[in-house]
């Protein structure tokens, strides 16, 4: 008789509510007292707003530092958006081509985002306040940062990934942590005067060295190559897509980066110092590592001219074709 009283939808929920507690073997009415209490929601809880807006600490007084944390932190953001697109397509099982293109097309926008917005780098801060605040943050490094390597680690083979001079050395069933020694990138951070690895490389490798050598083994199926490969016969608008992927992560962002070291960093080796260590112009322009995620979709041409030609130019006009 009473719950005549309630509105049919009102009562209807209380239903669903009662079902879904009974499953969990709880109390319905002591969250329902719950709810007497509980404030409402705000937008600065919700986002966690104080929180992230605490957590940009510049190192120096230079205005300017702010600038490079903030951006640093947008693009870290972006990596993760990236990540959980490329979780997503690796957690798949029996994956259709058309959940792949959608969460590759989400993957490209943000890659969109990144390269587009790298200018804040190369032309929005006071080159003087950079050369400065910078030699405070030694040894760190964009080099250190470890979601760019899952992003690789994930989007491919790791036998890619090696250093070119040993490339051909490696293939799908070579072992993880022979894999993770000779990756590009570990090879790059070498120190000119001593042979050995620098210290941005060292302390890198002590924080996130075993996760990166795990995640080599267990994205050995799931990688986005491998999935690809699991598609039937796919589509020339889905390995559109993928080639896409390759040359956004692996031309244009590291062109869009290398652009901010050009204008940043003197062309004089003595600069050296006020990086990871590095000797960044033989290094960063994709030219010389030639990683390429997905060789199999690339002609012989295509590779030997990656980061070359046009691309370049595209971005740089003739400031930096020498190099
Ligand atoms: C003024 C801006 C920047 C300059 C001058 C700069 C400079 C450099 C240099 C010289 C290196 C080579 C490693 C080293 O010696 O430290 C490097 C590597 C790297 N930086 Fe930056 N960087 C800038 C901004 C950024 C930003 C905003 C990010 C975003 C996370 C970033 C991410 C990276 C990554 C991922 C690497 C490793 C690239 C690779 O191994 O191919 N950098 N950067």
């Amino acid at each position: 008789m009473q719950e005549a009283q309630f509105d049919p939808k009102i009562l209807d929920k209380i239903h669903q509510l009662q079902e879904k507690f009974k499953a969990s073997g709880q109390d319905m009415l002591s969250y329902l007292e719950g709810l007497l209490y509980a404030d409402y929601l705000t937008y600065w809880e919700y986002i966690n707003l104080d929180v992230l807006l605490s957590l940009q600490q510049p190192k120096t007084s230079f205005k300017d530092e702010k600038i490079f944390i903030i951006y640093h932190q947008i693009t870290e953001l972006y990596f993760k958006l990236i990540i959980s697109e490329m979780e997503q397509i690796a957690d798949q099982h029996a994956i259709s081509e058309d959940f792949f293109k959608a969460r590759l097309e989400r993957i490209l926008m943000y890659f969109d985002h990144l390269i587009s917005s790298f200018a804040m780098m190369w032309k929005g801060m006071e080159r003087e306040q950079f050369l400065k605040f910078r030699m405070s943050l030694l040894p760190s490094s964009g080099f250190q940062s470890a979601q760019f390597r899952e992003i690789e680690l994930m989007a491919t083979d790791a036998f890619n990934l090696i250093t070119l001079s040993k490339r051909g050395e490696f293939d799908y069933h070579s072992p993880s942590d022979d894999l993770f020694e000779h990756l590009y990138w570990q090879q790059g951070a070498i120190e000119l005067a001593t042979g050995e690895k620098t210290l941005t490389l060292k302390n890198f490798e002590l924080k996130y060295g075993k996760k990166l050598i795990q995640l080599i083994e267990s994205y050995r199926r799931k990688n986005l190559w491998q999935k690809y490969m699991e598609l039937e016969s796919p589509s020339e608008s889905m390995t559109e897509l993928m080639r896409q992927f390759d040359l956004k992560a692996n031309v244009f962002w590291p062109l869009a980066h290398y652009k901010s070291a050009v204008r940043y960093l003197q062309r004089d080796p003595v600069d050296i110092a006020a990086t990871g260590g590095t000797n960044w112009q033989k290094y960063l322009p994709p030219r010389f590592q030639k990683v390429i995620f997905f060789p199999e979709l690339w002609t012989e041409n295509e590779m030997e001219e990656w980061g070359k030609g046009w691309v370049v130019k595209e971005i740089f006009g003739d400031e930096i074709q020498k190099g």
